[in-house]
């Protein structure tokens, strides 16, 4: 199995999930480790896996990996919103060229892709409502990060009808748990009560995610791979919807600070109001069912984590908090 972006939050989590749970796979990780990756996510599993420094938009690197692979999982991306807005070159190179080289590598080998996509290709929700996306909501995206998501998305669907690639999609709401990097919400606000500043909600903090853990995402991705249909798509959440002011209050209480002892700053420009993902078919006909289902629980493991691992985060700090200060965020 080929994981790209197997040094970062989720690639990561899924090869040390993969080699605790699923021993038949033999891995190896490509990934160019940007400012986002970190090898040292792998330090547990570094001597059972191949791990190739490189990038996904590099035929001559991808051809012949692809080439010896049976299966690929692409996990590769830029993924923060917040820096899609600052710069958005990285964001068409890595997540549009670079899964476009992944396909045209696949359409020559063949075997069987698996994309990592996002809740966010469908756009947004209104707050106040139960609806949900659901695998036949048309896409609609409002940022350059979910704009270049839902153009990977389409060129894999593009690669599946036209080139006969082998190819299965999986759409995740929010995810949470062990090495995240610390820009992202959950972390940033945890790893900010650590450090003795405060939370920071963007604007009025009624902005609505589905927060899922990262090894019920991954138990799902393995879901797809072995009981998937190819050319098929699956959403993938927990139901536990919560609003960025309940998530910080949340935090604040499981740390035990007063539940107002958070900023609010200025709100992200286009700022998605809410999402939710409709379950039913990734459960109903693969039966993949979220083990964690108690947000806090899952959220006080996290902050134990978090807690016990400040020789991990802790040099990605000060320069995330930088990029913040430089927003006024
Ligand atoms: P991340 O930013 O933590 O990790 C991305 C990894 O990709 C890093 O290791 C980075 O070095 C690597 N990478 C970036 N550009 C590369 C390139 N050109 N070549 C090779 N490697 C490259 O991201 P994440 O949060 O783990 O997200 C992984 C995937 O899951 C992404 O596709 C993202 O869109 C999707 N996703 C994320 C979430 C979430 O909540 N984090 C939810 C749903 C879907
Ligand atoms: O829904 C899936 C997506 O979730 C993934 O595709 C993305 O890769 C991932 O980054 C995430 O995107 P979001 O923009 O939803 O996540 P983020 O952690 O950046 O922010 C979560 C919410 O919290 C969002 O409404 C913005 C808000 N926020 C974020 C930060 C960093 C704050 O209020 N304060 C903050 O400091």
């Amino acid at each position: 199995m080929l994981i790209t972006g197997g040094a970062g939050f989720i690639g990561a989590n899924f090869v040390n999930y993969t080699i605790e749970n699923h021993s038949e796979y033999e891995i190896c990780v490509l990934d160019s480790l940007t400012y986002a990756g970190s090898k040292s996510r792998l330090d547990r599993v570094l001597h059972r896996i191949d791990f190739v420094h490189g990038d996904i938009c590099d035929a001559e690197i991808v051809g012949p990996l692809v080439e010896s692979a049976d299966l690929v999982v692409n996990f590769a991306a830029e993924s923060h919103v917040d820096n899609s807005l600052d710069d958005s070159y990285p964001f068409v190179r890595t997540n549009i060229i670079g899964t476009y080289t992944l396909l045209e590598a696949m359409r020559r080998h063949g075997g069987r892709f698996h994309h990592i996509s996002t809740d966010e290709v469908f756009g947004d929700l209104p707050l106040e409502t139960t609806e949900k996306f659901t695998e036949s909501t048309p896409y609609n995206p409002s940022s350059p990060y979910s704009a270049s998501k839902a153009s990977s998305d389409m060129l894999v669907r593009a690669w599946a009808r036209s080139f006969g690639v082998a190819a299965t999609l999986s759409n995740c709401a929010n995810n949470y748990g062990p090495f995240q990097h610390v820009e992202k919400f959950v972390p940033r606000q945890i790893t900010n009560l650590i450090g003795g500043r405060r939370p920071k909600v963007y604007g009025t903090g009624l902005n609505v995610r589905e927060w899922t853990h990262v090894d019920d995402h991954n138990a799902a991705v393995h879901a797809i791979l072995s009981r998937g249909e190819i050319g098929e798509s699956y959403l993938i959440g927990s139901g536990n919807e919560l609003s960025n002011r309940q998530v910080v209050e949340l935090v604040l209480d499981l740390m035990g600070f007063a539940p107002d002892a958070y900023d609010h700053v200025p709100d992200r420009p286009g700022h998605d109001l809410r999402y939710a993902n409709d379950t039913t078919k990734i459960m109903t006909e693969l039966e993949w069912v979220p083990r964690y289902v108690d947000f806090r629980d899952g959220l006080a493991e996290t902050i134990h984590w978090y807690r016990a691992n400040e020789w991990w985060w802790q040099p990605q700090k000060m320069a995330a908090e930088a990029r913040y200060q430089a927003r006024g965020q």
